[in-house]
């Protein structure tokens, strides 16, 4: 059984697809051990708990500094003992030694195909905006395992979106997780969790 621990900030309709997923065995052989978010107030949290989910806050504004919070970041994430670590929407850099203790153990889900509007600053509706202000014809969305560059890490999964004329940033983000993003990151966990996909250290 893979178990996974799926870190968020925010809306989490991408831990809404892993997890109905899940349930409907589109995914086997998988289970979420828990659901973090560096944001109280994200709406990710209540859907872990509809689904009776371990899940935990962990604000970096309860901390005197980045150290004190990247530890207990880690600390909770080692007492799950994830065999894989998906981030699904989250804001907050991944601190280093997490990446080091979790080498190719941790995968992201971007909204465009990497290395097109990726890296700093690239978030959310900004990645689209972008896309549009270029004028590309097709965007997408990426799986990648994550080292220490924002966006940077090993390409896993691609998935191409057509851009339509009359698209607009929001219309745009959402076709892009409709068509690409909640299908591609579950298939990227069924494939792990078959060993379809290999994950560790080699
Ligand atoms: C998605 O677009 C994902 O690609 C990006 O952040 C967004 C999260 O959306 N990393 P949600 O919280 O899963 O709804």
């Amino acid at each position: 059984m893979l178990k996974v621990v799926v870190l968020v900030s925010g809306g989490g309709t991408n831990l809404q697809a892993i997890i109905d997923n899940i349930e409907s065995q589109k995914i086997t052989n998988t289970k979420i051990v828990g659901v973090i978010s560096n944001n109280k107030n994200a709406y990710a949290l209540e859907r872990a708990k509809k689904h009776n989910i371990f899940s935990l806050s962990i604000s970096p504004k309860d901390y005197e500094n980045r150290e004190d919070f990247h530890k207990k970041l880690l600390e909770e994430i080692n007492k799950l003992s994830p065999d894989l670590i998906v981030l699904a929407g989250c804001l907050i850099k991944i601190p280093d030694e997490l990446i080091k203790n979790y080498e190719r153990r941790i995968i992201n889900i971007h909204p465009s195909l990497i290395p097109a509007f990726s890296g700093v600053g690239y978030y959310g509706l900004k990645v689209h905006e972008e896309a549009l202000k270029r004028g590309v014809l097709v965007t997408g969305a990426t799986v990648h395992f994550v080292n220490e560059l924002v966006d940077g890490g090993e390409i896993i999964a691609q998935e191409v979106v057509k851009v339509e004329k009359d698209d607009t940033k929001e219309t745009l983000q959402k076709r892009v997780m409709e068509e690409a993003e909640w299908k591609m990151l579950s298939f990227v966990i069924n494939e792990i969790a078959n060993n379809r996909i290999k994950i560790g250290r080699e």
